[in-house]
């Protein structure tokens, strides 16, 4: 079995009690979902998008991919949040957290369009220059403030570098079918264009084109990605007390009991950027009405020399879920020094990959005797299947977790109000009346 919860660590904190408690909750959970009838029933496209994909679409994704390996040194990916996160948290869980770096035959790739930072840009543009260059812009709404703007820079870029004909050819938009400034852009200029479906959200979105094109640009297999997202939709299907929703159980558990951050935890680097992701999922599906478990994420060890205090002896308020990847991408065989000048020879003879482990386990007893729940959950290794089944894992989870929490799982209302304010401060036409409000305030 390739990804197996592991509930030892919990057993001084949930009674057996307790899991038949909340049973209830799961089940009524879980027929929402699936007769459709809770709130949010519009975005429910990514339940069954392991199997029902497009499939013309998904060639059309491995085409491009191809061409975009033979045209360009370097890819530059245009989105934020759902439009973002997934791709490069992908690309670095299979491939490495310096991709960049790596002697490969697929091109660089750089997500820009995620912050409003002009130096940021500007570093990437100067990695550009006498660099062949491809784009793929990404936004579901396609008028989203940030991706815009980097867009507008690149596609000058590559108007100006290789004219109108040819720049067309290089930039690919991932956005809705029919509506948004970007179609329309898209359609007016002739680029080749993927679609974000209607009923999958930015945040459920990444086994669409949205994260399909960038990872399988990267020389990712998504054929497998998708067959280990089947395999997470048939484990997590039926209302059997299955991994997934017990971990759903579980959350809610704990968060009754006043735990109200979760903190999720690698001990490997290249599980980051999976740890922007999973908080981008869990913070805007479940942080709503007053509600919802805050999600963080840390990085062992590095972390805990730094949050490891808090964690250990600070406020009582968090539990961990802890991702253990049980076979490294490479290991190092430790050999013992003669003269033994730093002490490390109790380390030899034995691969680092070993110390890795035995900081989890020792981090692990050390948390949870401290007061703090560490939920496991076990996977083999960091390759394509099991990333699809630990997204499709991840997505239903958070569901079920959300609707047994009460809220609408699907939407964001909270997201939209950072930008009237700035639309209005910028003078956006519409927003007049705010702005005067708005600039008193500021003084
Ligand atoms: O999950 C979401 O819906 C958001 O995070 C969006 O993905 C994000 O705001 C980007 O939106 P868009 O793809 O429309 O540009």
């Amino acid at each position: 079995m390739s990804l197996k919860l592991n509930t030892k660590y919990l057993e001084n904190f949930i009674g057996e009690h307790e899991y038949q408690a909340v049973a209830h909750q799961v089940t009524a959970a879980h027929k929402i979902l699936e007769d459709k009838s809770g709130l949010g029933n519009d975005f429910l496209g990514w339940v069954n998008l392991p199997t029902d994909y497009d499939k013309d679409e998904f060639e059309r994704i491995k085409a491009a991919a191809a061409r975009i390996k033979e045209k360009c040194d370097v890819l530059i990916v245009i989105g934020i949040g759902g439009s973002y996160l997934g791709a490069r948290a992908a690309i670095e869980f299979l491939k490495s957290s310096f991709y960049n770096n790596l002697k490969k035959d697929t091109p660089d790739i750089y997500f820009v369009g995620n912050n409003i930072s002009p130096a940021y840009l500007n570093e990437v543009l100067s990695i550009c220059e006498g660099r062949d260059v491809c784009v793929n812009v990404i936004s579901k709404s396609g008028t989203t403030t940030e991706p815009a703007l980097a867009f507008r820079i690149f596609k000058k870029l590559l108007e100006d570098k290789y004219g109108k004909e040819e720049a067309k050819t290089r930039i690919f938009a991932t956005t809705d079918k029919a509506k948004g400034t970007l179609k329309k852009l898209s359609d007016e200029e002739g680029y080749e264009t993927f679609v974000v479906p209607d009923d999958v959200g930015g945040r459920f979105s990444v086994l669409t084109a949205v994260g399909l094109l960038p990872i399988a640009a990267a020389g990712c297999d998504i054929d497998k990605l998708m067959a280990g997202a089947r395999e997470g939709q048939k484990k997590y299907s039926a209302d059997d007390g299955n991994d997934c929703y017990k971990y759903a159980a579980i959350r809610n558990i704990l968060y009754g009991k006043g735990k109200s951050v979760e903190m999720l935890v690698s001990y490997d680097p290249a599980f980051t950027m999976m740890g922007e992701w999973f908080k981008q999922l869990f913070a805007e599906s479940e942080g709503k009405d007053n509600k919802g478990i805050f999600p963080a994420a840390a990085t062992f060890s590095t972390d805990l020399h730094s949050l490891g205090q808090f964690i250990q002896d600070g406020s009582k308020i968090m539990f961990e879920t802890v991702m253990h990847i049980k076979t490294p991408q490479s290991d190092i065989f430790l050999e013992p020094d003669k003269d033994n000048l730093d002490g490390l020879n109790f380390l030899t003879n034995q691969n680092m990959s070993v110390v890795n482990e035995k900081a989890y386990q020792g981090t692990i007893l050390a948390h949870t005797e401290g007061g703090v729940p560490n939920i496991v959950i076990d996977v083999d290794k960091l390759d394509e299947e099991n990333l699809g089944e630990l997204i499709y894992f991840f997505e239903k989870a958070c569901a079920i977790s959300g609707y047994m929490l009460g809220v609408n799982p699907f939407n964001q209302p909270g997201v939209e109000s950072y930008k009237k304010n700035m639309f209005a401060l910028l003078g956006k036409p519409g927003y007049e009346s705010q702005k005067a409000d708005l600039e008193a305030k500021l003084g």
